[in-house]
C-alpha cells in the first residue's frame, strides 16, 4: 500500500460523496449489503453490477451496469469512478471440477478488473468478500487474521478466483481489503438447505457428524453491516474476520433443535458425500473457530444479534413468516 494510496483512501473515509460500486449485489450476502448501503444515510450513491439475476432493490437513485463480471465495461466505470467497490461476485460451479472452472474464470475477471481500476487517477478501495473457509479445518485452535491460508472444502476452488486479489493486497498496488465471514445465517442459502429444508420436511434437526467441530456463525443482517463498515472505515491492506463466538456444531444444533420441538438425527458426513460431493462432507466437517484481532475496530459497529441464539431465534422467527 504506497503512502499517496493511503492519503486518499482516508480522505474518502472521513467524508465526500461516497460512490459504491456493488459487484455480486444480487446474491444472498450482496443483496443484504445493497440494503444495509441504501440505508446508510445521505452521501452515499450505489452503482450495481447486474448479470442474470434481477436487483431487489427499486430504489431510483441505484445505478445499474449489465453483464458479467468478466466483461463488466471498464469505460463506462472510467467515466463514473466509484470511490469504494465491495466485491461479491462468485462465479457458480454445482461440483468440484466445474468450481475449478469457475475460480479460473473468476480469476480472469478479476484480473481484468483490477488492472482496469489501477489506471484510474484516484483508485478506489476495494473490499473483497471471501470466506472462513480459506482458513481450512483447524480442530481446537484459534483462528485469526494471521493464520495461514490453507483452504478446504469450496475454499479450494473459491481462492483462485481471490488470488489476484491477495496479490493486489499483499503488494498495495491498490488499496484492497477483504472480509472473511463464517456461516452466515440468513433465509436463503446453506441454513435453508441443509437446515431449514430438512426440518421442515423431514421433522427432524439434522448434525452433520458427531458434531464436535467447531462453527463459527454470523446474522446475515449483522454480515452486511460489517461490511459496510469495514468498506468505509476498515484500513486498506487488512483482512477482517467476521464472527460471533464460535460453538461446537451439536450445540448449534441442540438449539435449533429445543426451539423447534424437533428431535436431532445425527446424520452420518459419509452420506452427504455419497449423495453430492465431498466439499459438502468437508465444509460440514470443518472445524474453524473463527476471533479477529481486529475486535477493537470491529466493536465500533455493534452487532444487533449478539450471540449464536439471538442470531437463531430471528431466522427462525422470519422463516415462520415465509
Ligand atoms: N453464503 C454464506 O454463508 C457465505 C459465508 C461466508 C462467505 N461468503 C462469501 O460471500 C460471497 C457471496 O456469497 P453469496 O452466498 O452471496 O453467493 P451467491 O448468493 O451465490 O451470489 C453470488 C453473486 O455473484 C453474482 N455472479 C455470479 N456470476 C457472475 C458473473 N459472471 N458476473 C457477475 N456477477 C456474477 C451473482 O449474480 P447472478 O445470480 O446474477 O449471476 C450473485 O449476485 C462469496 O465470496 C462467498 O464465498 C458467503
Amino acid at each position: 500500500m504506497d503512502e499517496y494510496s493511503i492519503k486518499h483512501s482516508s480522505s474518502l473515509a472521513s467524508g465526500g460523496e461516497k460512490h459504491i460500486l456493488v459487484l455480486g449485489g444480487t446474491g444472498f450476502v450482496g443483496s443484504a449489503v445493497v440494503r444495509t448501503l441504501l440505508t446508510g444515510g445521505s452521501g452515499i450513491r450505489v452503482t450495481m453490477l447486474v448479470h442474470r439475476s434481477l436487483a431487489e432493490t427499486e430504489d431510483p437513485s441505484v445505478q445499474f451496469l449489465h453483464g458479467s463480471l468478466g466483461q463488466i465495461d471498464l469505460g463506462q466505470v472510467m467515466q463514473d469512478p466509484p470511490t469504494h467497490v465491495v466485491h461479491l461476485a462468485r462465479f457458480p460451479g454445482s461440483s468440484p471440477w466445474r468450481r475449478t472452472f469457475a475460480g479460473l474464470r473468476g480469476a480472469c475477471a478479476n484480473v481484468r478488473l483490477l488492472r482496469g481500476l489501477c489506471r484510474l487517477p484516484y483508485p478506489p478501495r476495494i473490499l473483497y468478500v471471501s470466506g472462513s473457509l480459506m482458513y481450512g479445518s483447524r480442530g481446537e485452535s484459534w483462528v485469526d487474521e494471521d493464520t495461514p491460508l490453507q483452504p478446504t472444502s469450496f475454499g479450494r476452488a473459491y481462492i483462485i478466483g481471490e488470488r489476484p486479489l491477495l496479490r493486489y493486497q499483499a503488494s498495495g498496488k491498490l488499496p484492497v481489503m477483504m472480509v472473511r465471514p463464517p456461516w452466515i445465517l440468513g433465509v436463503g442459502s446453506w441454513f435453508q438447505t441443509y437446515y431449514a429444508t430438512p426440518m421442515m420436511r423431514q421433522g427432524c434437526v439434522p448434525c452433520y457428524g458427531e458434531g464436535n467441530n467447531w462453527m463459527s456463525l454470523l446474522h446475515l443482517e449483522d454480515c452486511a453491516r460489517l461490511i459496510q463498515h469495514a468498506l468505509l472505515h476498515g484500513m486498506p491492506g487488512e483482512t477482517y474476520n467476521l464472527a460471533l463466538p464460535p460453538v461446537r456444531q451439536i450445540d448449534f444444533c441442540a438449539y435449533l433443535s429445543e426451539r423447534s420441538g424437533l428431535p436431532l438425527k445425527v446424520i452420518p458426513r459419509g452420506t452427504l458425500a455419497r449423495r453430492r460431493d465431498r466439499s459438502l462432507m468437508e465444509a460440514f466437517g470443518s472445524s474453524i473457530r473463527l476471533r479477529s484481532r481486529h475486535a477493537d475496530f470491529l466493536v465500533r459497529c455493534p452487532l444487533r444479534f449478539g450471540s449464536v441464539r439471538a442470531a437463531i431465534d430471528d431466522i427462525l422467527a422470519r422463516f415462520e413468516h415465509v
